[in-house]
């Protein structure tokens, strides 16, 4: 594949066909994927600064930076993400981007649009483009602090191709080794289901998953237990693979599933953090985005039933007693639960103590759900 350097964009069926143009036409389903992405590193960046004197930004399938239409791409979204912060002037730490674009054309593309912004960033935040690919750059990257017995910098990586090859378990499990490093790929599931009894898929699959038991998911009948197998077993092979705890999302495209997004992280609150991207982005139980339906962007239902985490606390808790405040908000904030802790208190636990599904003891003299609150789940 390759950009041939012809500039007409390309309104693209498929998501997992690489265009053969620099840009092509942004597609609703892929909104979804970039608000996602700027709430996140919105609310990542004060965080992650304040604690740690350089952080890193790796945009791995970086594309051009613009669609056809002008819209902006990943590289830009994650760059707005600081630009427009309103904190932007108390993040002290070193903010380095770095952009991989295999594709010759997109990188020049890319470089303009990027040039065009770094009047704006502030002067403690550098980027860098690099024409490679993924799993190179990556493994270049490992090999020399591995070299210098050092660690990555806290990481938050993208992993977006158009499909299933070049993204390799070994070296996502590489980055999910360091302790602060994150993970947000698209998993192509429409591409996967579709080639999966394909020979010449074998190789990049056994890669993806980084082990050989997708095979056992490959004559499952119903489409929707073989959808949940591979998601399983990729959120199990991210774990295995170091992260402590995997989100995911899916992406539509009317009635039709393009992807899935795959967050792993090692922190609770990184995770509860991406629930809440996702939940301002998506507001409903289980985060789909339905791109596209009636030629509208739909991106939500208004209606949330919060009896889906009552019964969740409830199965957790009730049998074990007491249990401090503290405890059920790690749980909501957990992958446990597609809820986020933002849903706990006023929207649950309120509504559970009024209707007497729970039992609270506050330090004295205290109202709410303070430190201190102690929980029986009836
Ligand atoms: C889905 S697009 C990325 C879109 C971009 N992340 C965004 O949201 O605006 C995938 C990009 O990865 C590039 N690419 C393909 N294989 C690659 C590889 N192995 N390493 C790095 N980039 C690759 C393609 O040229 C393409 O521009």
């Amino acid at each position: 594949m390759g950009a041939t350097g012809v500039s007409t964009p390309s309104t693209r069926k498929n998501p997992s066909v690489p265009p053969s143009t620099a840009t092509w036409d942004l597609e609703p389903h892929t909104t979804g994927k970039h608000l996602v992405l700027g709430r996140y590193m919105q609310a990542w960046l004060p965080i992650m600064t304040r604690w740690n004197g350089r952080v890193l930004f790796i945009d791995a399938f970086a594309g051009p930076g613009e669609y056809s239409g002008g819209e902006p791409g990943s590289p830009v979204i994650a760059l707005r993400a600081l630009i427009d912060h309103r904190a932007k002037n108390q993040m002290r730490s070193e903010i380095n981007y770095l952009f991989i674009e295999k594709d010759g054309d997109r990188c020049e593309r890319l470089t303009q649009v990027l040039n065009s912004l770094s009047g704006q960033l502030p002067p403690n935040c550098n980027y860098k483009v690099i024409n490679s690919t993924f799993d190179e750059t990556l493994t270049d990257v490992l090999d020399n602090i591995d070299h210098q017995k050092a660690r990555l910098a806290p990481a938050f990586v993208m992993i977006d191709p158009f499909g299933v090859s070049g993204t390799p378990m070994s070296v996502v499990g590489r980055i999910l080794e360091n302790p602060k490093s994150e993970v947000y790929i698209s998993f192509m599931y429409r591409e996967i289901n579709r080639f999966k009894r394909h020979p010449n898929f074998e190789n990049h699959l056994d890669e993806l998953f980084g082990c050989s038991e997708w095979r056992q998911g490959i004559d499952m009948p119903d489409g929707n237990e073989r959808k949940v197998f591979f998601y399983n077993l990729y959120r199990d092979q991210l774990k295995v693979n170091g992260a402590l705890y995997v989100v995911r999302f899916e992406l539509y495209a009317g009635e039709q599933l393009v992807y899935a997004i795959f967050f792993g992280t090692k922190s609770l609150d990184g995770c509860d953090k991406m629930k809440q991207a996702i939940w301002k982005a998506a507001p409903f139980g289980d985060f789909r985005f339905r791109g596209g339906r009636l030629g509208q962007h739909t991106l939500g239902e208004d209606f949330v039933d919060f009896r889906l985490l009552e019964e969740a606390l409830k199965r957790e808790f009730r049998e074990k007693g007491w249990q401090n405040i503290e405890a059920v908000e790690n749980f909501v904030k957990s992958d446990a639960t597609d809820f986020y802790s933002g849903h706990l208190k006023r929207k649950t636990l309120t509504p559970m103590l009024g209707n007497g599904k729970i039992e609270v003891e506050r330090p004295p003299g205290r109202r709410g759900f303070v430190p201190g609150t102690r929980i029986l789940f009836r």
